[in-house]
């Protein structure tokens, strides 16, 4: 196989690893993800954007070794914390990150496609995804669904550092305007955009659920 093929086969693996990481693979991109110190922090600087308070009822979507999970645990101190991810590899993973949290009862993590959400029992007052909207099938129709299960004024941030080969500040800005799209697409207004200066850069798009109808 000439070179550019054998790269591009493993450029095509990796990006399945990351859609749903499975197997041995699967395992050792969880402890890459949970390792990485600039994903650690870009998932906290993403949950601070959030503005938790204690009482919050929050979701994660496609939370990987659950890094966010934990962080939200740590600020809905009197809250519930939901997330879910369809690797099974990757609920493991966080599970054991939050083994305490979930005994307690705060943290519930399900193994599911976004495109089945489970029920939260009550309206949720945030909702957060990482580095996953872009893996999700239809996501404005996932993004309506979203706002079924938030309560009216609650938040949510997507949030897109590009980890593909070469990406720059320029692909980071392509992400936001992408996640903008889809988020007013889906009837969410207020939108707002906060950038981390990595290489390439984070942006975390926030933007309010106005409640009302989502047909
Ligand atoms: C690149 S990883 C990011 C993990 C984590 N948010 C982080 O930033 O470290 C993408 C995650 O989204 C999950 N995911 C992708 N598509 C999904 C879907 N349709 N339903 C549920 N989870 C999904 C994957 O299993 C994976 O854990």
């Amino acid at each position: 196989m000439e070179t550019t093929a054998v790269k591009q086969h493993a450029i095509t693996y990796l990006v399945r690893q990351a859609r749903r990481p499975r197997g041995v693979v699967g395992w050792m991109a969880g402890w890459v993800f949970d390792l990485r110190p600039s994903n650690r922090q870009r998932n906290k600087w993403a949950v601070s954007l959030l503005d938790v308070r204690p009482t919050d009822r929050v979701l994660e979507l496609g939370f990987g070794p659950g890094v966010a999970i934990a962080e939200f645990a740590e600020r809905a101190t009197h809250g519930q914390v939901f997330g879910i991810d369809h690797s099974r590899a990757m609920v493991r993973h966080a599970a054991r990150r939050n083994a305490v949290a979930i005994r307690a009862g705060r943290v519930h993590l399900t193994q599911a496609s976004v495109a089945q959400l489970p029920s939260f029992g009550a309206p949720l007052d945030a909702v957060l995804a990482v580095n996953s909207v872009g893996f999700w099938p239809d996501p404005v129709e996932r993004l309506r669904e979203l706002r079924r299960v938030l309560r009216p004024e609650g938040r949510i941030a997507l949030v897109s550092q590009p980890r593909t080969p070469g990406a720059t500040r320029d692909t980071t800005v392509r992400a936001a305007r992408e996640l903008e799209d889809l988020l007013t697409r889906a009837g969410f207004t207020g939108l707002r955009v906060e950038t981390l200066d990595f290489e390439p850069p984070v942006a975390c798009v926030l933007a309010i659920n106005p409640g009302g109808t989502t047909a």
